[in-house]
């Protein structure tokens, strides 16, 4: 067993002794004012001075986090360097930033339309958080649902500030976007008769979380990877994106790409170009741990705004409710939000059940940041405090073994640490999980840059303010497929001119004359965990 507390144990045990109660006694769910309460007085979102306005660019005068602050208004990796765009080492009709889910559906699609595809990739390919991904992907599939339905469940999780092409498309091609990936060989879920298994998720007023027991992003991503590869499409990886090429007429035309381990320089020109880089939890914003993947640095999203594109709702990130709080070896670690659709439930110290386990989920993190802060009901862990998720419910509503068949990787998880999920509690508190806002783009996939496509979690505006589980697993396939088709039709139209990076020296010039004194340079491309001197 797992060395607890002393005050561990003495909750753990409160939490045991009001499991039968609790099982027949649902905590009822939140009004929109409540809602509207909690969220602002406790998500981090809300908290002002945790946030500055940008000086330069696109979204002058907007709001973002102090960290990607930095970013967006540091130096170019290339500034002062004498980068010789007449020396092509790579020549292709689409380049692919990003080796993840969106990046690979992308290539994928592009290729399939005779396009001349090279994938760019820092780390490998299937190196992302799409692989981190274990709950599901939603599709409104089934005949009590329709994609109406799910459209206002997503709009309404969003704070109704989607952008409604996007959303559009989001949930009329989800069906369609479950075929494909069922076709490539993804093994959902299913019933004895094929039927696909479908769950809640929070914020889903329909059954419609298709999964993969609970590493649905890993089987999708292996079965991406292999499409990829049986293809034969080229995969450059260990290779960074520092800078997009435009030619003389300000369109796209490619991307300086760096080796990681040589910090060789390369040039890779390109007609068309699909930034799919993901999101930016390592940048762990306000000092939260997180779930994602380790190269999740928002990389796109300052290419592209020093390119001159717009970001929308950058400002807002989500707060996964659940994050592993104990042990701290897996500390922000994802415990997927399946756990609570099987009917694991939120409880506090005292053994209290404090919040509806699926209620959105900006609306369950700041609950269970209010149950600790404010009515000090929280639990001391190794790295700070928690909350109890009570996870032997599950086998108790749904029948021994469900937890074994449905949540393998959960039970895995913890039970390194000899802590057995079937039998006893988890303590979690929220972690950095998912990048809402991002770059924006019309249905097309296309940003205001000519040529220039995004797909994925770097896109802004999809999910509003605050996305729903299974709505990003999605959100990869529909606009990656959509972003590789449209590039790969664009670039048979497309003539470059000469390469030009004259944007990043006009953005230097802004920077100078915002008064802007930095010493950062970006992207940053990888977390640095070093240890600072004092
Ligand atoms: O809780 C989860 O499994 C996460 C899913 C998601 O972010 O879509």
């Amino acid at each position: 067993m797992y060395n607890y507390s002393e005050e561990q144990l003495e909750s753990m045990k409160k939490v045991e002794a009001s499991r039968d109660y609790r099982l027949h006694n649902l905590h009822v769910r939140m009004t929109a004012e409540e809602k509207d309460e909690v969220l602002a007085k406790f998500h981090p979102d809300y908290i002002t001075s945790a946030y500055e306005e940008l000086k330069v660019g696109q979204n002058k005068g907007g709001k973002v986090l102090h960290e990607l602050a930095a970013l967006l208004q540091g130096h170019s990796r290339i500034a002062n360097q004498n980068i010789d765009l007449s020396k092509i080492d790579y020549d292709v009709d689409v380049l692919v930033i990003g080796g993840g889910g969106a990046g690979s559906s992308a290539a994928i699609e592009a290729h399939e339309r005779g396009a001349k595809v090279m994938i760019a990739t820092k780390l490998r390919l299937g190196d992302a958080n799409t692989a981190m991904a274990e709950g599901g992907i939603q599709a409104a599939d089934k005949p009590n649902d329709s994609p109406a339905i799910h459209y206002l469940d997503a709009l309404g999780g969003g704070h109704f500030k989607n952008k409604p092409e996007l959303l559009y498309k989001l949930v009329n091609e989800a069906p369609e976007a479950i075929l494909w990936l069922n076709n490539l060989g993804v093994m959902f879920d299913k019933e004895p008769d094929g039927t696909m298994v479908t769950t809640h998720g929070g914020g889903t007023s329909r059954k419609r979380m298709h999964a993969c027991r609970d590493y649905s992003g890993s089987e999708i991503m292996r079965t991406l990877r292999d499409e990829v590869f049986n293809r034969g499409i080229t995969v450059v990886d260990f290779t960074a994106a520092i800078e997009l090429i435009k030619d003389t007429d300000g369109k796209i035309a490619g991307a300086v790409l760096m080796n990681m381990e040589t910090k060789e320089i390369l040039i890779a020109r390109a007609k068309t170009v699909v930034i799919a880089t993901g999101g930016a939890g390592r940048l762990h914003y306000q000092g939260f741990p997180t779930s994602n993947h380790y190269g999740a640095t928002a990389d796109g999203l300052v290419l592209a705004y020093r390119a001159g594109a717009k970001l929308l709702y950058p400002e807002t990130l989500q707060y996964h409710p659940t994050g592993a709080a104990e042990p701290t070896q897996i500390y922000g670690a994802l415990v997927t939000e399946k756990v609570r659709s099987l009917g694991a439930q939120l409880v506090n110290k005292e053994g209290e059940a404090f919040v509806y386990s699926l209620e959105t989920r900006d609306v369950t993190a700041s609950s269970i940041i209010r149950e600790c802060k404010e009515r000090g009901n929280g639990i001391k862990t190794t790295d700070g405090e928690g909350v109890w998720l009570d996870t032997p419910l599950i086998d108790i509503i749904n029948g021994e073994g469900t937890i074994e068949k449905r949540i393998p990787a959960m039970l895995r998880m913890f039970g390194k640490y000899g802590i057995d999920i079937r039998k006893e509690p988890i303590l979690i508190y929220p972690t950095l999980h998912y990048q809402n806002g991002g770059i924006d783009i019309g249905a097309n996939g296309m940003t205001c840059i000519e040529n220039l496509y995004v797909a994925g979690e770097a896109v802004g505006g999809i999910h509003g303010t605050n996305r729903l589980m299974g709505n990003s697993l999605l959100d990869i396939i529909v606009f990656g497929r959509n972003a590789g088709q449209q590039a790969g039709e664009k670039c048979k139209s497309v003539e470059l001119k000469e390469l030009t990076l004259s944007h990043v020296d006009e953005f230097e010039k802004e920077l100078a004359e915002a008064g802007i004194e930095s010493e950062v340079c970006s992207p940053k491309l990888l977390p640095d965990y070093r240890r600072k001197a004092n």
